[in-house]
């Protein structure tokens, strides 16, 4: 266990603190705060300061946004007194919050004060099984009405319930509640874990096989095909349930877009789905259009249409942040709506994937490279390598192309008419018509007349 105090009132406070190996103290300066909290993994952070009523508040802002696992343990003086009353003890009910008078070194109960709260802190943490579990997004139980094993649903950072046995029945109503109160992942435990996705895997595998008359059935499968996958990557990494799913969402992939190769059926479908997600929908729709902009250029090889439905499903399953996966330069980023942990995991999604994907067995060869550059530009602006339009390899140009259609006609109507089409054309074409961009920018155009 790793504790931080932050403070600077150290001396005064509890000079004892110093020098304890599993206590680390650093004095209050805004700057060096975050930038200590980066490396750190920390169980507990201790607050101990006489700031004034705004510094304490951007102090408790920044903790929230970056720090939601965290104990906070804030000893404060009169003059933050309203600090509880914001969303203290909502983000982690263990949070203590101990008004003092003033920081005085007569002060005698600041010891007693600490050793209660440290060791009432110590008991629940020590409680704490989380590690012992995997979380599994909670949409991925709508789809059943029993599971193999045991669930369990997260009340706190160090608290867990049992919520339904192994293989006893539950009904939506009873998920659609949690998903109401905002769950977004219910939790297996560990040991369990592989016997549950094989479970899911397996009623996945039997969803590909039944034939189907609508390609609403097609996406929806594969919609959740795509969630799982991202999900058993998450917890298993490459394992053989995820590479069998893999493969099968692929092939029905595929053979739905060979089924129907239209821009408008793809995007009208797409918008009338529910249950959306950007982080999923995006991908199978990437995966769609990818291989629909290889088939109108007669670059659909199988091999090609396997490596652009697998990059597409897996490029951005580094992230699990849907409003993450909706940017696609980093000068689009709001600082103020994500903490640097989550602008950390934005920065290094493309290569995280591409080293996932590099340890996935015959798989065509370039699917890995076209996760790594997918968020770069023409201009040279993108990430991570900043490479320009004669740079990056013309397979790599199509996805970025396709991915940027997917982010202007996600959610949209598919009957554009002809000066929005026209609108989006010309934007293309001033962006793309240059280097290793401009033959999939031809496949563009082809596949966008269909939404005049
Ligand atoms: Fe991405
Ligand atoms: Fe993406």
């Amino acid at each position: 266990m790793k504790s931080i105090i932050i403070s600077n009132v150290i001396q005064k406070i509890a000079p004892q603190f110093i020098g304890q190996s599993h206590l680390k103290v650093i004095e209050f300066n805004k700057d060096k705060f975050t930038v200590e909290l980066e490396k750190e993994h920390l169980d507990i952070l201790i607050l101990a300061h006489d700031l004034t009523f705004t510094n304490a508040n951007d102090l408790f802002l920044s903790v929230k946004n970056n720090l939601q696992d965290v104990t906070i343990l804030w000893f404060a003086n009169k003059a933050n007194t309203d600090i509880p009353s914001k969303d203290f003890y909502q983000i982690n009910i263990y949070n203590k919050y101990v008004q003092l008078d003033a920081f005085t070194e007569t002060n005698n109960n600041i010891n007693a004060l600490y050793a209660e709260v440290f060791e009432a802190t110590i008991s629940e943490l020590s409680k704490e099984k989380i590690n012992d579990f995997n979380k599994v997004d909670i949409n991925i139980f709508r789809e059943h009405n029993y599971v193999s094993s045991n669930v369990y649903l997260k009340l706190s950072p160090s608290k867990i319930i049992k919520i339904i046995n192994s293989n006893e029945l539950f009904n939506q109503d009873f998920i659609k509640k949690f998903i109401d109160k905002g769950v977004k992942y219910l939790y297996i435990k560990k040991d369990d874990y592989y016997t549950f996705s094989e479970f899911i895997s397996g009623t996945i595998s039997a969803k590909y096989k039944t034939p189907k008359t609508s390609i609403i059935d097609d996406i929806k499968d594969e919609l959740e095909g795509v969630m799982v996958l991202h999900d058993l990557i998450h917890n298993l990494n490459i394992d053989s349930p995820t590479v069998k799913t893999l493969n099968e969402v692929i092939v029905s992939n595929i053979q739905t877009v060979k089924k129907y190769p239209h821009l408008k059926i793809i995007v009208d479908k797409f918008t009338l789905s529910n249950n959306k997600n950007y982080l999923y929908d995006h991908s199978l729709m990437l995966s769609y259009i990818t291989n629909l902009m290889a088939l109108k250029m007669s670059w659909a090889t199988t091999a090609t249409l396997q490596k652009l439905s697998m990059a597409s499903i897996l490029h951005d399953v580094a992230l699990d942040n849907e409003k993450l996966a909706q940017i696609s330069r980093l000068d689009e980023i709001n600082h103020k709506d994500f903490s640097w942990k989550e602008i950390n995991k934005l920065k290094k999604h493309p290569q995280e994937g591409y080293y996932l994907l590099e340890q996935l067995k015959d798989i065509p060869p370039d699917a890995a490279t076209l996760v790594l550059h997918h968020h770069e530009t023409p201009d040279g602006q993108g990430y991570p390598k900043g490479l320009d339009a004669t740079q990056i390899p013309q397979i790599c140009c199509l996805f970025i192309i396709a991915e940027n259609i997917v982010n202007k006609l996600y959610g949209l109507n598919s009957k554009l008419g002809d000066d929005k089409v026209r609108e989006i054309v010309q934007d293309f074409n001033y962006r793309y018509n240059r280097g290793n961009f401009k033959r999939p920018l031809e496949g563009f155009i082809k596949i966008i007349e269909d939404l005049k």
